[in-house]
Formats: structure tokens, C-alpha cells, sequence
């Protein structure tokens, strides 16, 4: 961790050296923050395994087995919907405080359930709890980041979502031949429980809400104990130049408030930026691997009995590979990752389809299986979430991560729940084709709009926004 905190090429002043002790503590942060992102991960995989047990246990029927799985992904939607709102009115830290009781509430339930209705609320509850931490983690982890060493602290979010996921195939694994699916789900109580020790007790309110909020005193005392005098003084007459142009454009008349805001000219680009990211990172089709491929390795003429094992293997390539991108993504930069990502996606699944509709054979599958996982893991995956911190101008920072995340969810959603009848109904390698084509259109989409965000602060991106957009700069 530590080196990535030394200058970056390209950048000055106070903001882009970290003393190593700074460093040390923004990181012990991001990671107590990222438990958010473990939660994600560690929630929407341990169903997969926990559900074999808990169909025969309540005598579930299909269709009933795939509720348990979806209504998390309708609770996520609203969770993300509904955060942003709030966490601008009680700030960062208690938001986040708030969303780890939802957690233990929600696995409490599961745990506890005693029949199918309980265990559908249970999975709402733990939905909603999902939902908002991924929107409110983005938002957090960027606010608390220099901006040299941001992409790479938001990255960790995603790094924990894989490691949560990773480790929900392991506690299948450990519980399996006890049938113990309770424990299985029980195991989410350590990590939401550190979360909410960890808002009491550790994390600081994020400076650029408490600037916004009225109490630029208060983070202007926290960033000098860090990071100097010098670094409290940039921050804050940033934020404070920016908030001053808001209320003179909202005088003029040219601002909306609130919500609406998010609709203004001036936000559009990173508005479009947003949404149709968090569309392409569900419609290339990833969670048809990480919640079906043991379905879909079925397929190909291997026994069932493996199928976990080759699900941990999946999981451990899509850790290593964001491990890699973490590492990757304040030296090289998000966009021409995003770019390579997608395209080796698009020639990996085209494979994958093409090895299903001409028979080439379960090794071959599995190969462009793996591929297309790397080439998700080590772009596209982590770097969407990079982005939806980054992208949105502060005053709209929480909508804006919220609108976009929500859209991620319903996308996810939509995707899941269409993969295996469009499988049936058009065959199972031509579906990939589709996620191939999507995986093109996205492509042309990035290399056209998304700019660079890497060691830019606030000003700098949006203003790079409005370039390839094409829009007149709002802000001189
Ligand atoms: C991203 C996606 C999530 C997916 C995960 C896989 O975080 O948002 O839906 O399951 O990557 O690693």
C-alpha cells in the first residue's frame, strides 16, 4: 500500500505527497470503509451455496428458490435510491453507521428464519443494507482520498466485494457437509459488526461534508493533523470557491436544488458518464458467471459434484485480477483500463459463445471463462466504482453515486433474471454473443466521452467533461 502514496508524475503541491503516517491511517480508513464493500460481495454470494440446504430444509420450490436469490437485487435498488438523500442530511460516518445495524438486522433474520416469509424479509432487509452501502462507500472512500492516491482507494471497494464474494464460496464450502446454512449466513455478523465499531470508534466525518455542511472549522483542523496546514488550506478554499459559484448560479436562477440538480446542464456529462456505466458493468453479462457458472460449467459435460470448487476457483481469479487492478489504476490511468478491459470482455465472451455453439469442449470454455473473468476483474469491475466517485461534481457527489448505483442494480437485476430463459429460448453461446455486442457498443461509447480522472481534483474532471462532451465549460 504504502508506496502508491509517494508524487505522482505530473502533479504538485500539498495534496500529492502523504507522509507515510497519513498514508498508514487513510489506509486503516478506506479499509474499514471498504467492510461496506465485503458485505456487498460476502451477501449476494453466500446464497449460492446456503441455498441447497435451505430448499430441502423448508421444501422450497423453484420458484421460490429464485425470490430468495432476486429480492436482495430489488432491495439493493431501493437501498441505493434512498441513501444518497440521507447521507447528505446526517453525513458519511453516521450513514454508514446506520447502514451496518441494517446489516446485523437483516442477517439476524436470515439466520433466525423459521420459514420462507422470514427469510424473504431477511433478504429485503439485507438488500436494502447492500444497496446503500454500495452507493455511500464510493462517495466516502473518495472523500476522504488525496487526490494522488484516490483511484486506487476506490478500487478497494471493489477488492473487498471480490474478497466478500471469495469468502462467502469458502464458508459454503466449510459448512457444506454439515448442511449448516444458518452459519453460513451467520458469518456476516463479524464483518458488519466491526463496521459499526468501526464508525463509532474510528472513522472520521468526511471533510468535504462537513465543508458543505457549515463546519469547515472542523475539517480544517482534521486535514491539518494529517496532512498539514498548507493541504487543510487548498481543500478548503476549493470547496468553499465551488460552493460560493453554486449559490451565485442558484441566484441566477440556473441551479436546481436537490434531486433535480442532478438534471442541470452543467452535471449532464457526468450524469451520462454514470448511468450508462453502471448499465454496461451488469449488461456484459458478468453476474451470469458468478451466479451461474456452475450452471453453465454443467453444460459443457462435467459433473455437478465439482462445481463449488470451480466457483472458488472463478472467485479467486476475479481477487487476484482486481488485486492487479488496484495496483494498476493511479499509475496507468482509468481510462485506457476500462478500454482494454472491455475489449479483451468482448473477444472473450464472443469465445465463450462461439465454444458453445460449435462444441469445442469443456477445456476451451473454461479457459475463455477465466479470461473473461481476468479481463472483467482487471478493468471494468473495479474501475466503475473508481468512476462513480469520481465523476460527479461534490454538491451532487451522494445523488449522483446513488442514481447511478441503482441503475447498477436494476441492471443487475434485469440480467439475472433474463439469463437462463434467453439461454433456452436462443441457446446458450448466442446469449453471450449479446453480452459481446453490448461489450462492443461500450467500447465506441468510453473512447468517445470517458476522460481521464486520474490525480484531477473536482474542477479539473468536470471540466475535462465538459471537453468531450462537447458542452460549453460551466466554470471557468
Ligand atoms: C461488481 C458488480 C457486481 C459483481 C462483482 C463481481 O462489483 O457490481 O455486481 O458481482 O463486480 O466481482
Amino acid at each position: 500500500m504504502a508506496q502508491g502514496f509517494s508524487r505522482e508524475p505530473g502533479t504538485q503541491g500539498p495534496l500529492t505527497d502523504v507522509p507515510e503516517p497519513a498514508a498508514r491511517k487513510i489506509t486503516l480508513w478506506a479499509g474499514a470503509i471498504a467492510l461496506g464493500g465485503f458485505l456487498f460481495g460476502f451477501d449476494t454470494g453466500v446464497i449460492s451455496g446456503a441455498l441447497l440446504y435451505i430448499r430441502d430444509d423448508f421444501a422450497l420450490s423453484s420458484f421460490q428458490q429464485s425470490s430468495v436469490v432476486s429480492v436482495l437485487l430489488i432491495g439493493a435498488v431501493v437501498g441505493a435510491m434512498l441513501i444518497g438523500a440521507l447521507s447528505d442530511r446526517i453525513g458519511r460516518r453516521r450513514t454508514l453507521g446506520l447502514i451496518a445495524v441494517v446489516f446485523l438486522g437483516g442477517t439476524a433474520l436470515v439466520t433466525f428464519a423459521d420459514g420462507f416469509l422470514v427469510l424473504l424479509a431477511g433478504r429485503i432487509v439485507l438488500g436494502l443494507s447492500v444497496g446503500a452501502a454500495s452507493a455511500t462507500v464510493p462517495v466516502y472512500l473518495s472523500e476522504i482520498s488525496p487526490p494522488a492516491v484516490r483511484g486506487r482507494l476506490l478500487t478497494l471497494n471493489q477488492l473487498m466485494i471480490t474478497v466478500g464474494i471469495l469468502v462467502a464460496y469458502l464458508v459454503n464450502l466449510a459448512f457444506a457437509a454439515g448442511e449448516q446454512w444458518r452459519a453460513m449466513f451467520a458469518v456476516g455478523a463479524v464483518p458488519s459488526a466491526l463496521l459499526l465499531a468501526s464508525t463509532l470508534w474510528l472513522l472520521p466525518e468526511s471533510p468535504q461534508w462537513l465543508i458543505t455542511h457549515g463546519r469547515a472549522e472542523a475539517a480544517r483542523r482534521g486535514i491539518t493533523a494529517l496532512l498539514g496546514k498548507a493541504a487543510a488550506e487548498e481543500v478548503v478554499a476549493r470547496a468553499e470557491r465551488r460552493m460560493a459559484e453554486d449559490r451565485e448560479a442558484k441566484k441566477d436562477g440556473q441551479v436546481e436544488q436537490g434531486a433535480r440538480r442532478l438534471l442541470a446542464p452543467d452535471v449532464r456529462p457526468a450524469l451520462v458518464i454514470g448511468l450508462t456505466l453502471a448499465a454496461v458493468q451488469q449488461f456484459g453479462g458478468i453476474n451470469t458467471i458468478i451466479y451461474y457458472a456452475p450452471t453453465i460449467i454443467e453444460q459443457t459435460g462435467l459433473t455437478a459434484s465439482n462445481s463449488i470448487l470451480y466457483s472458488v476457483c472463478i472467485g479467486v481469479i476475479n481477487l487476484v485480477m482486481t488485486v492487479v487492478a488496484v495496483r494498476l489504476v493511479d499509475r496507468v490511468g482509468r481510462r485506457p483500463m476500462v478500454l482494454v478491459s472491455l475489449a479483451l470482455m468482448a473477444v472473450s465472451v464472443f469465445l465463450l459463445g462461439l465454444s458453445f455453439v460449435i462444441e469445442l469442449g469443456s477445456g476451451l470454455t473454461l479457459l475463455f471463462m477465466v479470461v473473461y473473468i481476468a479481463a472483467y476483474a482487471g478493468g471494468l469491475g473495479p474501475v466503475f466504482w473508481t468512476l462513480i466517485g469520481e465523476v460527479f461534481p461534490p454538491a451532487v457527489r451522494a445523488e449522483g453515486s446513488s442514481v447511478s448505483t441503482a441503475v447498477n442494480w436494476v441492471s443487475n437485476f434485469a440480467v439475472s433474471l433474463t439469463f437462463l430463459p434467453l439461454a433456452s429460448a436462443l441457446g446458450q453461446g448466442e446469449t453471450f454473443w449479446i453480452f459481446a455486442a453490448i461489450c462492443l457498443a461500450a467500447l465506441a461509447f468510453v473512447a468517445k466521452y470517458l476522460p481521464e480522472t486520474k490525480g484531477r481534483d473536482a474542477d479539473q474532471i468536470d471540466r475535462a467533461l465538459h471537453r468531450r462532451f462537447g458542452s460549453p465549460e460551466p466554470r471557468p
